[in-house]
């Protein structure tokens, strides 16, 4: 429990409740951001910069689990991720949402802010130098994050231009 809920908690008790009111469920759901928000993660055994990227995913709030199945290509054919979005990681919501390579926490969590309109999820394609997982000292290449779309094109989600904006 938060402090401001607590907080809350003990105002209502005061019997203030009737002033205050009900909670309002959009600020309920910031609140309990992001523990609800769970990954399963596709990766190779050997894969270093997955395993950081895992890391940063984690440190951002997301609940992970990492999967090493035989055959990566299957997973990404299976969620319908085209070839040239590819990278070396698939990160899948509990709700079907698919999260290919080396994608910033925090554009994740503004797709789950609300989720476009037939959007499958969102590719890192390849694996850009200094993206989450891939910091190599003072090294960053710029790089977009697309938006996938149930029909199989995408369209730019948010361009990356540093690598401080990685991590608001
Ligand atoms: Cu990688
Ligand atoms: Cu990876």
């Amino acid at each position: 429990m938060s402090f401001l809920r607590y907080l809350c908690a003990v105002v209502l008790s005061l019997g203030l409740g009737a002033v205050v009111g009900h909670a309002d469920p959009e600020r309920a759901a910031l609140e309990s951001w992001p523990n609800k928000i769970w990954l399963d993660v596709y990766k190779s055994p050997t894969c270093g910069c997955c395993t950081k990227w895992v890391e940063h995913a984690q440190a951002s709030g997301f609940d992970t689990a990492v999967h090493h199945p035989k055959d990566l290509a299957q997973v990404k054919d299976e969620y319908a991720i085209a070839s040239d979005h590819w990278a070396c990681h698939t990160a899948v919501s509990e709700d079907g949402y698919v999260f290919e390579g080396h994608i910033p926490a925090r554009y994740i969590r503004e797709f789950f802010a609300s989720p476009p309109k037939g959007a499958v999820g969102l590719a890192v394609p390849g694996m850009p130098v200094g993206s989450p997982g891939m910091e190599t000292e003072n090294k960053f290449s710029p790089y977009q994050v697309l938006l996938l779309k149930a029909n199989g094109e995408s369209e730019v989600f948010a361009e990356v231009k540093s690598a401080q904006e990685q991590y608001r």
